[in-house]
């Protein structure tokens, strides 16, 4: 998979076709299920798919304001409840997302507002919780691509707008609060750095929710430090899928372009940090 252009090219879509998942498509989401990118590896999780027939049972628990989005198929993972697992799940969601769109597939996260309605509505057992939820199918080629209210940008950044796409997106300067490799006084410099530039721009078309991005970057002693904002909008759940979901995207497109395998470290690196207020290390990358 070209990760830096799928994470480009993805989109959130509302507006599905009436048309089936193919059954052969169903069968490489599986598959690919079992192979798609881990954050904790030892963290079990399991995918469950819903179907229309079944979906009416979400009604009431997931999406923003209890507006469960219309779709054919919906992707499910149920995870055991351990530290870090909502990361694990947005980092895993975000890799199944990005396959989706691999197989011509629209898509879009959903919140999941009442996890222990949801697990017992669809019946979930074996001490797994409803973790990270996507609904996936066909785009109407006439969707509105209209500004929806139901994203909030923040005000006091500049955000990109990007051609035929609703949600703008941080530009990669603002996404990164300090760095000590010389970028802030010469912006020109990060694009030297072709491939930490590329992670970047990955990282900064992740989906969030409400598409706040509520994080940012700190580059220190080799290291890229990703620090989680507080934002009043933002629960704790998606908070945490939100992370991870945009370490998905930086570390897959950084690995792919050099080649290089590396992975994110969770925790907070030994060095003193200057964190924007609020603002908490999630964690780091060596780069
Ligand atoms: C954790 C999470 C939960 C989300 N929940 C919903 C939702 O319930 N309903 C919805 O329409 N979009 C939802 N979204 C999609 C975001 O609104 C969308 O990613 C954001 O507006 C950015 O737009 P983009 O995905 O087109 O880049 C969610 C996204 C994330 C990451």
């Amino acid at each position: 998979m070209d990760y830096y252009q799928l994470t480009i090219d993805r989109k959130s879509t509302r507006d599905f076709k009436e048309k089936d998942v193919p059954e052969k498509l169903l069968e490489q989401i599986k598959e690919y299920y079992g192979v798609c990118k881990r954050l904790v590896p030892e963290i079990k999780t399991e995918l469950k798919l819903i179907d229309p027939d079944n979906s009416p049972m979400m009604n009431g628990c997931v999406g923003y304001k209890d507006y469960l989005i219309q779709a054919p198929c919906y992707l499910l993972i149920l995870s055991e409840d351990k530290e870090h697992y909502l990361e694990n799940a947005g980092f895993m969601g975000e890799d199944m997302v990005l396959k989706l769109t691999d197989l011509g597939l629209d898509s879009c996260w959903l919140t999941v507002n009442d996890s222990a309605k949801l697990a017992d509505r669809l019946n979930i057992k074996d001490g797994l919780v409803p973790a990270a939820l996507v609904a996936f199918g066909y785009e109407k080629a006439e969707a509105d691509v209209s500004p929806r209210l139901d994203i909030i940008n923040p005000s006091n950044v500049n955000l990109k707008a990007r051609t035929g796409y609703v949600a703008p997106k941080l530009y990669v300067e603002d996404s990164i609060y300090s760095e000590d490799m010389g970028i802030s006084g010469n912006p020109e410099i990060l694009h030297a750095y072709t491939d930490l530039y590329k992670g970047l721009i990955s990282a900064c078309c992740a989906p969030s929710f409400l598409n706040r991005q509520p994080y940012r970057f700190i580059i220190k002693g080799g290291k890229l430090i990703l620090v989680s904002l507080p934002d009043a909008e933002t629960g704790e759940n998606d908070a945490a899928l939100n992370i991870g979901i945009v370490m998905l995207n930086f570390c897959r497109t950084l690995t792919e372009r050099s080649g290089v395998y590396g992975n994110w470290i969770l925790g907070t690196p030994d060095c003193d940090l200057d964190l924007p207020e609020g603002g908490k290390v999630a964690a780091y990358f060596n780069i």
